[in-house]
């Protein structure tokens, strides 16, 4: 059985994982190779800030898409233990950056008096409480808000050591483009997983999927120890300022551009940046300036994740789709990437390859 996976991303990397982990061994002679013309650290997940946080609206389907208290920052953190290490997830105490790029940190989210309702996963996350009268005086401003601990997944750590896992199990990769899906079945792959966010258009169309356009600054400053994200229903998700603190720096945000596939900088952007996070923090004013980064958003209404059976001549080929993941691709990955193996299970069930294993993390 030859899988293909198409992107090395954290969902291309996340579900080749899963999937290895899974099935190598109940399989007759599983092989996996991966197919990416951007590797670590050059893709979307490496600039992304990297904090699993859920959109604050989630059009309901969010427990579904981060697997339902299954891959929720409780059952990750507690997968972290050493015990538990193959995943590669690390309890660290509050603050502190593990081997492999993960973290806990603190959070606030603040937003204007409209957005006065929890959101729907407050019970997924860690630690939620509303922000006191008294906190919220330190953001002027904003009349609402609250407070949660969050997982940190910084990808420029977290993909090399998912890429090592898998050189390690013998997975193959190969950096090069992929221009069709028939180019890989036409080399007797049985299965290709499409991971490749923002671009899967240019497999097959997709007029659903938009880029989602960002750009952050990176500073130094060390002094900064929660995150501070806002919310401003008027100018839309994630075009509101946000400040978030890593293991190295602070990424100021937040930028949203709706179809915009331009990956340059812009100058009116980093002012729009650097004005309203120097407002929400006016120490900011004293940060160096490290870094500045633009990424698309694999913006789509929905993730798209399910099984297709492509015709290839007198052959038919499954192909699973992994993608369209928005802002909250890091947040959804590992949720995904088992949702992934399943199907990848159906398909062998199917085949009468193997019977699906137990679910486990
Ligand atoms: P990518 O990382 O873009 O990987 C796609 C892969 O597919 C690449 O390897 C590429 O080379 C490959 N590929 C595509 N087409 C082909 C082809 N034809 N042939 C070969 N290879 C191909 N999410 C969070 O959860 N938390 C955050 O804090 C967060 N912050 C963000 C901040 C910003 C500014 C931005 C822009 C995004 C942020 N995100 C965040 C969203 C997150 O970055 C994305 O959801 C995630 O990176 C998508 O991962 P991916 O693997 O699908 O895509
Ligand atoms: C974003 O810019 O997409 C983003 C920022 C913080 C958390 C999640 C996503």
């Amino acid at each position: 059985m030859r899988v293909a996976v198409i992107g090395a991303g954290v969902i291309g990397l996340s579900t080749a994982l899963c999937i290895h982990e899974r099935y190598h061994g109940l399989v007759p002679s599983l092989e996996m190779e991966v197919y990416a013309d951007r590797c670590t650290p050059r893709t979307t997940s490496d600039g992304a800030a990297g904090l699993w946080q859920p959109y604050l609206s989630d059009h309901g389907n969010l427990q579904e898409t981060v697997g339902a208290g299954r891959a929720s920052p409780a059952v990750l953190c507690r997968s972290c233990m050493p015990a538990r290490a193959p995943l590669g997830w690390a309890v660290s105490p509050p603050g502190l950056l593990s081997h492999n790029g993960t973290a806990i940190r603190f959070i606030n989210e603040l937003g204007p008096f409209s957005l006065l309702q929890d959101p729907s996963w407050k019970n997924i996350v860690l630690g939620f409480r509303n922000l006191t009268p008294k906190e919220l005086e330190l953001f002027p401003g904003y009349s609402y808000g609250w407070f949660n601990t969050a997982l940190m997944l910084e990808c420029r750590r977290y993909l090399p050591w998912l890429t090592d896992r898998l050189t390690q199990r013998g997975v193959k990769f190969f950096h090069k483009k992929v221009e069709s899906f028939q180019e890989i079945f036409a080399q007797g792959v049985d299965v290709v997983i499409n991971c490749t966010g923002v671009r899967a258009g240019e497999l097959q169309p997709d007029p659903e999927l938009q880029p989602g356009r960002g750009q952050v600054i990176k500073v130094l400053a060390p002094w900064v120890k929660h995150f501070i994200i806002t919310h401003n229903i008027e100018s839309g998700i994630y075009n509101s300022p946000y400040v978030i603190p890593g293991s190295e720096f602070t990424v100021l945000g937040g930028i949203y551009q709706h179809g915009n596939w331009n990956e340059e900088n812009s100058a009116q952007d980093h002012k729009t940046i650097w004005e309203n996070c120097c407002r929400l923090l006016p120490a900011l004013q004293k940060a160096k300036i490290v870094e500045e980064w633009s990424g698309l958003r694999p913006a789509r209404p929905w993730v798209r994740l399910e099984r297709e059976t492509i015709r290839h001549g007198h052959f038919q080929a499954e192909v699973i789709h992994n993608y369209g993941h928005g802002g909250f691709g890091i947040t959804s990955h590992w949720g995904c990437a088992m949702a992934a193996a399943r199907l990848f299970g159906s398909i062998l069930q199917e085949k009468k390859l193997a019977s699906p294993p137990q679910p486990r993390l």
